[in-house]
């Protein structure tokens, strides 16, 4: 059984589609990265989801089951745009409303156990305006987390956090789905970040999904290379051109495509009296895989 299975769903805005028959699927336990462009349809689509918004049509299951029916709702905890806090009260007192809000029993235990979670337990009394971004997002995700939920929608919770924010919510969210089996729908524009957590992956151009795949696939699908930098940057270029396949100038690099062997691209330089100023073995990370895959897009559409 699948956390999320969406089917054919859309939304439209003044005839225009934000969510254009989007297809996805999320399966139990993921963290699904989910990425677009600014306007893609994300927050729509997470919307949707929460039931913030009616769709025009489509399907949305949860859990196996209609994404309307009142015992899959409950199970569904959510952080889009922001917290919703009130200012003035203190963390503890906004986790206390939302607990009444959603008539939860045992509301100070519950309150204690989200607070451990999103690592605040001492922070239980500051004012929800006196925290610094990181904490009003970590904040986000405590109330999102009220009642237990199976799964967590939260729309772009690490953009704008430092390293050590980011390092954090990495820690937080890792141990939603390994410690409680929670499945995890997090949209993001830090790929680099997304990539360090995220089991799969989900891409979403003008309302629809383009691509879904999970991180082992996405890996297999990473491009190796080796990049070099000679003190003769041409005249390395040239040798590596004639004795390589798939040799290309980037920035300030040269790059030999689908070799790993980085002695025997050293040896041959060396033997021909080049020296090397650098040599490293890289793989194309999420962020070059996803503009590659943008920038394909764009060629076809304008084909
Ligand atoms: N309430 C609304 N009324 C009119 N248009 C809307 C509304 N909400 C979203 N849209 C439009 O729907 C499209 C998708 O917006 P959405 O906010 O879902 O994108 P997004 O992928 O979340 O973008 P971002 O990365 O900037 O957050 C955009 O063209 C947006 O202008
Ligand atoms: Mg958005």
């Amino acid at each position: 059984m699948n956390a999320i299975e969406i089917k054919n769903l859309s939304k439209s805005f003044r005839g225009m589609y934000a969510v254009d028959h989007l297809c996805m699927t999320v399966p139990m336990g993921a963290i699904y990265g989910f990425i677009g462009e600014n306007g893609s349809g994300k927050s729509t689509t997470m919307k949707l989801l929460c039931g913030h918004l009616v769709p025009d049509g489509g399907e949305i299951k949860l859990f196996g089951r209609d994404y309307t029916d009142p015992g899959v709702r409950v199970r569904v905890g959510a952080l889009i745009e922001n917290a919703g806090c009130f200012p003035g009260s203190s963390i503890y007192q906004n986790l206390m409303m939302q607990c009444i809000n959603l008539g939860l029993e045992n509301a100070d235990e519950e309150i204690m156990r989200v607070l451990k979670i999103v690592r605040m337990e001492e922070n239980a009394n500051l004012k929800f305006k006196s925290c610094s971004l990181g904490m009003k997002q970590r904040v986000g995700i405590a109330m999102a987390l009220l009642g237990n939920p199976a799964l967590l929608i939260l729309d772009e919770p690490i953009n704008g956090l430092d390293t050590d924010g980011m390092r954090i919510m990495r820690e937080i969210l890792t141990d939603i789905t390994k410690e409680y089996g929670c499945t995890v729908l997090i949209s993001s524009h830090v790929l680099g970040e997304l990539e360090k957590i995220a089991t799969h992956y989900g891409i979403i151009r003008r309302g629809r999904i383009i691509m879904e795949l999970s991180a082992e696939e996405m890996d297999s699908r990473a491009e190796v290379f080796t990049t070099v930098k000679a003190k003769d940057m041409d005249g390395a270029y040239r040798l590596l051109k004639n004795t390589y396949k798939d040799v290309r100038r980037e920035g300030e690099d040269l790059r030999v495509y689908d070799v790993e062997d980085t002695e025997s691209i050293a040896s041959t330089l060396l033997r021909a009296g080049h020296e090397i100023l650098e040599i490293k073995k890289n793989k194309i990370g999420l962020e070059e895989y996803y503009v590659e895959l943008m920038s394909g897009k764009e060629d076809e559409n304008n084909d």
